[in-house]
């Protein structure tokens, strides 16, 4: 009786832990993030006119697919940090930006929100690869079922051993 409650839990514990491994819990979004995706993904149009950064940009934290023309952003953070990146969206010193942005020029806000986005997404797990990650959890779930075969194991033989044991 105890030792089938305790194979029932430790059953219960490998269903749990695989689901909690499985889920993908992205750290929670500040606010000016939030603006930061609507703006990106021209959800929510830029105050001055200038065109949504998902027609040339992609982010992989975004589902949708963004524009080819401009190099994929999630982990563009890392590269130029608040100050670089504020320095791109103010002054735009890229070439196929520029005609863009020259003359809608984008707010500060709206420079805060894209910059508090972009930092969401290079510390989001969107960005880490995702096959190592599956390759961790399989790893995880398989060692835990290892270890408490065993226990299930030798309950389920008992019980045949004690029926064979009174048919005699
Ligand atoms: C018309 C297409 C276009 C739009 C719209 C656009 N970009 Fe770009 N962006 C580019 C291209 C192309 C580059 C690469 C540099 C170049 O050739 O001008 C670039 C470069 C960048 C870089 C530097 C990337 C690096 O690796 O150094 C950042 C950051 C950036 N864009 C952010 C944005 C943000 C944020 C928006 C929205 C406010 C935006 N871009 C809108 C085309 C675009």
């Amino acid at each position: 009786m105890i030792s089938k409650l305790f194979s029932g839990i430790i059953i219960m514990l490998v269903a749990l832990s695989g689901v909690n491994l499985f889920a993908d819990v992205p750290p929670a979004l500040p606010e000016a993030a939030t603006a930061g995706i609507k703006l990106f993904t021209g959800q929510k149009p830029f105050e001055n006119g200038g065109a949504a950064c998902i027609s040339c940009h992609s982010v992989n934290s975004i589902k949708a697919a963004g524009g080819s023309l401009g190099p994929n952003l999630t982990a563009v953070y890392k590269q130029l940090g608040k100050n670089g990146l504020n320095i791109v969206l103010k002054s735009v010193p890229f070439p196929t930006m520029k005609p863009v942005y020259k003359n809608r020029p984008i707010t500060k806000k709206e420079r805060a929100g894209i910059i508090s986005f972009l930092r969401y997404s290079s510390e989001s797990k969107t960005n880490r690869n995702k096959g190592q990650d599956l390759f961790m959890y399989a790893a995880a779930v398989f060692a835990i079922l290892i270890i408490s075969m065993p226990i299930i194991w030798r309950n389920r033989l008992s019980g045949v051993r004690r029926a064979l044991i009174k048919k005699a």
